[in-house]
């Protein structure tokens, strides 16, 4: 039993919202068991909320948490004129990250990403995607999946691991394209599904990643062997990505800055979930994705952080929310069910986390603030203040270390 909140709001699985004032929250073997106002009924464990807000737990989507060094360096030249293309076709970029990453242990993969992911937890997110994507080799690869499986067991955020093999071109098949897309669908691909080690598979499709056709080898070899599907589409250029996503079926379409009509169209009318990830478009300077029209057209959004060392070193889903409401207009509780239910949907959990109902899994956070919208108002402050998992506190301000 969690009582004393000043307010909770939470979106809820048919569309509205429930912002009730005075608070307290049951819970049952980890679920939540039932939400009222005023007194509390008797017995039980009880949490103290003292006067906090509490909302569901942020789902964070997209991720790209496990990675070696940061790349501070590139956010210098980009300041300075040089394009995130630029940078990367001259040696930085994604294939810099591969070569500090392909250097690492497993071990030290998990120290660096450890704390990142205690960030998150203790800005309010209970779980989170991660992807691999930084190794581009059957080893690499597995080193990192097999770190984000570690990760599980020593962070209190759930997480749900996503094989990014097709990230890019590594340097020893830049001569060689077709090789790297053979080995991504017939020898990584089966491996990684074979040790159980990831639930999705991404394929960045982009000028610079991979073409259409290439994509679409690797997202049918990845559905042929049980895994769900992503697209890192029409980030740069719209390649008709969103509508292969679509047409594979596809939980997912992300980035989605240069989405068109047809592609907003196929998203509305189809189960993929559009994913914005407005840090991005703020870290790399560029036109945030057309929300609005993707609201309005009908398509089920989610809203993530885009976690990685080069393009969007956020992690905040708080700051998230304000860039989706400030920079793209998004209504604060068209944004918060993005942040919490549409990431949920893009992760196939729907039916489990995202929103504070009966039956759901007790993941909520809470923040030091009078009123919800003050999580997105008072930006750039991370005024979470505790995070419950499965009914049970396993962060809070006061106690940093739990
Ligand atoms: O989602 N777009 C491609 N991949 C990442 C960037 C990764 C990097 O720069 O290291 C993204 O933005
Ligand atoms: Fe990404």
């Amino acid at each position: 039993m969690l009582h004393g909140l000043r307010q909770l709001a939470t979106p809820l699985a048919d569309g509205g919202m429930r912002v009730v004032a005075d608070a307290w929250v049951a819970f049952e073997e980890g679920r939540v068991a039932a939400v009222g106002s005023g007194t509390p009924p008797a017995g039980g464990e009880r949490i103290d909320a003292d006067g906090m807000v509490a909302i569901p737990g942020f789902v964070d989507s997209h991720t790209h948490a496990v990675f070696g060094r940061s790349r501070a360096d590139e956010l210098e030249r980009r300041v300075r004129g040089e394009s995130y293309a630029s940078i990367a076709a001259s040696g930085g970029g994604i294939l810099a990250s591969v070569a500090d990453l392909r250097r690492r242990s497993e071990d030290e993969l998990v120290e660096l990403a450890r704390p990142r992911l205690l960030a998150m937890l203790a800005s309010g997110t209970t779980t989170a995607e991660v992807k691999s994507g930084y190794g581009l080799s059957l080893d690499d690869e597995l080193k990192t999946l097999r770190a984000i499986e570690r990760l599980r067991s020593l962070v209190s955020l759930e997480l749900v691991p996503t094989f990014l093999g097709a990230h890019a071109v590594p340097p020893e098949f830049l001569a060689d394209r077709a090789g790297y897309v053979r080995l991504l669908a017939r020898e990584m691909l089966p491996a990684v599904a074979d040790q159980g080690l990831a639930r999705f598979c991404d394929v960045f499709c982009d000028r610079g990643a991979f073409t259409l056709e290439e994509a679409e080898t690797v997202l049918s070899a990845a559905r042929d062997l049980g895994l769900g599907l992503k697209v890192h589409a029409d980030e740069f250029e719209n390649l008709g990505a969103t509508e292969m996503a679509v047409r594979l079926g596809a939980a997912s379409a992300d980035h989605l800055l240069r989405v068109g009509e047809s592609g907003i169209r196929a998203l509305a009318g189809s189960r993929t979930v559009a994913t914005l990830l407005p840090g991005t478009a703020l870290f790399l300077g560029l036109p945030y994705a057309p929300a609005r029209r993707l609201l309005e057209a009908g398509a089920t959004l989610a809203l993530a952080t885009d976690f990685n060392p080069g393009s969007c070193p956020c992690a905040s889903m708080a700051t998230v929310w304000t860039l989706a409401s400030c920079g793209m207009g998004v209504p604060l509780d068209d944004a918060l069910r993005a942040l919490t239910l549409g990431g949920a949907r893009a992760l196939g959990l729907q039916d489990e986390v995202g929103c504070v109902a009966p039956g759901r899994r007790a993941d909520l956070s809470l923040f030091d603030v009078a009123d919800y919208r003050e999580i997105p108002y008072f930006f750039g402050e991370n005024r979470c203040a505790g995070v419950v998992r499965g009914g049970s506190v396993v962060w809070s301000r006061s106690s940093p270390q739990s």
